[in-house]
């Protein structure tokens, strides 16, 4: 099989922090989103992936990515000149696919749990696609598939008056059966090629769509709260952090106190009268200085520097200064970033790369 991830679109509701950088690269628990997607293709033991690149930052994501080698695997990046849907995007893929079984996953979707085992299945199955399905509270928002005695019955893009509130994520398991079917497709109401039409008509040709549930954690991180809730999530929880959670007896600085699951970088310096209160994650070379209060539901990049601030469920990513007596709160911070001074008592702050500060 292989695997393809779609890291292109203009992240619009994610600005200013999407104006230097494509969305799937910020920092969930200071790792780009869309590498827990290339993480989970790796582990199910797929080595040929497909980026799909396109709109701001496309050069940022060859840099960081290569040609696949630092992450095991081998990676063909694929333009996509405007964005025209996921289905279209899929379509770029024919080549690459060269007649084989495939996995497709959105990289701007968090998931905790592997995916290996649905991708065995999968490949053992004679079924034209296998969708994830994963319950929630706002249909409206997404793809939705009304199932009936544990069958598909219809899939169907924002629905307005949704009769299911399960979500077609944006992890796909398909064939190259796809590609007729999204070569008669026709764009949807907002101009794009849509997988859900191409799902639901493969539906309707052959009855053939089986799904899965995800029944722990998904999140489609479209905004600044899905972002800020995945980070605390993916802290406390996912797998690969798990082992890394640390106690305060395993620190020997006075007056600090750790709380609950907070992961502590290399060469870090915790001053005194620091309390974290997991789930926190801090980068390598950081000093969290003074009286600060870190958490819950935060991460600090690497080499960032915090004196005297408190700051809960927020994101602060690499290189930034922060000394302020103004709380921050539900923020997200992006690289080299200063917040200075303090002039009211609790902020939300929404920055982009390299802002300056002064409360
Ligand atoms: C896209 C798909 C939608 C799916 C969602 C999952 O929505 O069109 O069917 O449920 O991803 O993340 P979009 O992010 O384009 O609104």
């Amino acid at each position: 099989m292989k695997g393809i991830i779609l890291h292109g679109g203009h992240g619009t509701r994610l600005r200013p922090l999407t104006h230097t950088g494509p969305k799937q690269l910020l920092p969930i628990a200071n790792k780009p989103m869309s590498q827990y997607c290339l993480d989970a293709i790796a582990e199910t033991g797929i080595t040929e992936i497909a980026i799909i690149v396109g709109g701001i930052g496309a050069n940022k994501v060859r840099e960081f990515y290569g040609d696949g080698s630092n992450f095991g695997v081998k990676i063909t990046y694929i333009e996509q000149d405007e964005p025209r849907g996921i289905a279209h995007a899929i379509r770029l893929c024919k080549n690459f696919v060269d007649n084989q079984k495939f996995l497709v996953f959105l990289g701007d979707n968090i998931i905790q749990k592997s995916i290996t085992t649905f991708t065995e299945t999968f490949k053992n199955s004679n079924y034209d696609a296998t969708v994830l399905l994963c319950e929630v509270d706002n249909p409206s928002r997404f793809g939705i598939a009304d199932v009936e005695n544990e069958k598909i019955t219809k899939i169907t893009e924002k629905p307005k008056n949704p009769t299911s509130n399960l979500a077609v994520t944006g992890i796909y398991f398909l064939t190259p059966r796809i590609f007729e079917i999204i070569d008669e497709l026709k764009p949807s109401w907002r101009n794009e090629l849509e997988i859900t039409d191409a799902l639901d008509n493969l539906l309707k040709i052959n009855n053939n769509i089986s799904y899965e549930k995800i029944t722990d954690y998904w999140k489609d991180t479209g905004t600044p709260d899905d972002i800020l809730h995945a980070n605390g999530e993916i802290i406390n929880k996912h797998p690969k952090f798990q082992s890394q959670h640390i106690t305060d007896n395993s620190l020997d600085t006075k007056n600090l106190k750790i709380i609950n699951n907070v992961i502590l970088g290399t060469n870090c310096e915790l001053g005194q009268n620091v309390t974290i209160q997991g789930p926190v994650i801090i980068g390598n070379n950081c000093k969290i200085l003074e009286k600060s209060t870190i958490g819950p539901n935060t991460s600090i990049g690497d080499n960032s520097i915090i004196s005297a601030s408190l700051i809960q469920n927020s994101i602060i990513m690499q290189n930034c200064k922060i000394n302020s007596t103004t709380e921050i709160k539900d923020s997200i911070i992006a690289n080299n970033s200063e917040i200075k001074d303090g002039s009211t008592t609790e902020k939300v702050f929404l920055l982009g790369e390299g802002s300056k500060i002064s409360l």
